[in-house]
């Protein structure tokens, strides 16, 4: 039936129309809000690369957590800054480490908001790199190793969920039997399935202090140019035993998310990286565009592509808008 019989203006007549209709939407329940916890007492500095984000000492962290699970966001996203950087990583899998007091903290204020950590090395790391290095090259099974004693010293903590971004192959295997041999069979690995060496990430290497030293990250990262690679990367963590997987970036990969969300059962995460998020803001303040309803429809697109769970610096923003 073509018009004038049909008119597809009759469903977006009014908003209460619109809304009857509507077939995405994105609600508080979706969002992760990632936070940066550095050493030291009584610090909260605003993070110059990215808007309206802190670094947040162990000590004041509980505060920030406290509003983060008022707002009714499930979970927050903890990524470290080292006491000090060597070319293990070392500090990552202390048992004091910054990120691990801060758990403990955040679970002791407010038990019920999820603690999920990134699991990774560039922050710890004196060369910036995501593993180990060993003859100029990334050893990846030695790099696991490493990884396994990070989620674990987090599990200790009382992490939630653990979050390996290190792109090592086996990692997620290898997660698995060293937490299970702890006893920590109910804590739940999220994984950077498909992450691609992007551009976006920019600010976050600011904000983290983790920019490789020398080279970059495209021997473990995954290409731009390859979405089958993101099939069998998701594919291979699954059956290592992610719970949930991520594709990350999310806006320039949605693609990427919507063949992930028909091809398997398991939730799927998209992180709205540092770089998207910086590009909103800029534009925003340059007054090009509406900040809150550009955030909007971008976490809208997300969602509608596939994702179940959505990594956000603009959760919080988002919760407000959601809940005035
Ligand atoms: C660590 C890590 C990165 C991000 C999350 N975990 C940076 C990178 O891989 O270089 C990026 C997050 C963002 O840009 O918001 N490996």
């Amino acid at each position: 039936m073509a018009f004038p019989n049909t008119r597809m203006r009759r469903l977006r007549t009014t908003p209460t129309m619109r809304r009857l209709v509507r077939e995405t939407t994105v609600t508080v329940d979706d969002l992760v809000y990632p936070m940066f916890i550095c050493p030291g007492e009584n610090v909260r500095t605003a993070i110059p690369s990215l808007r309206d984000c802190f670094h947040i000492s162990p000590d004041r962290i509980a505060t920030d957590t406290a509003e983060v699970a008022s707002l009714g966001i499930p979970a927050a996203l903890l990524f470290g800054l080292p006491r000090h950087k060597d070319a293990r990583g070392s500090d990552a899998w202390a048992a004091d480490s910054s990120v691990a007091q801060a758990i403990r903290a955040i679970k002791k204020a407010t038990p019920e908001l999820l603690v999920i950590t990134d699991v990774c090395l560039c922050a710890y790391t004196d060369h910036g790199h995501c593993g180990v290095i060993r003859n100029g090259r990334i050893d990846n099974d030695a790099s696991c190793g490493l990884l396994a004693q990070m989620a674990v010293a987090h599990a200790r903590a009382g992490a939630d969920i653990v979050a390996p971004s290190d792109m090592m192959d086996g990692r997620i295997g290898v997660l698995r039997r060293a937490l299970d041999d702890e006893g920590f069979t109910e804590v739940a690995i999220l994984s950077y399935a498909a992450k691609y060496a992007s551009a976006f990430y920019g600010p976050f290497r600011d904000a983290a202090h983790s920019a490789p030293g020398a080279g970059d990250r495209k021997g473990y990262q995954m290409d731009p140019a390859a979405s089958r690679q993101a099939i069998r990367e998701i594919e291979l963590d699954i059956d290592e035993g992610a719970d949930i997987v991520m594709v990350k970036p999310a806006l320039n990969y949605l693609d990427i998310i919507h063949a992930a969300r028909s091809r398997f059962e398991v939730p799927i995460a998209a992180y709205h990286v540092s770089g998207e998020y910086m590009m909103l803001h800029a534009a925003a303040d340059a007054g090009y565009l509406d900040r809150d309803a550009a955030t909007m429809e971008t976490l809208t697109s997300i969602k509608r592509a596939g994702a179940d769970i959505i990594l956000t610096y603009s959760a919080k923003t988002a919760a407000r808008i959601l809940r005035p």
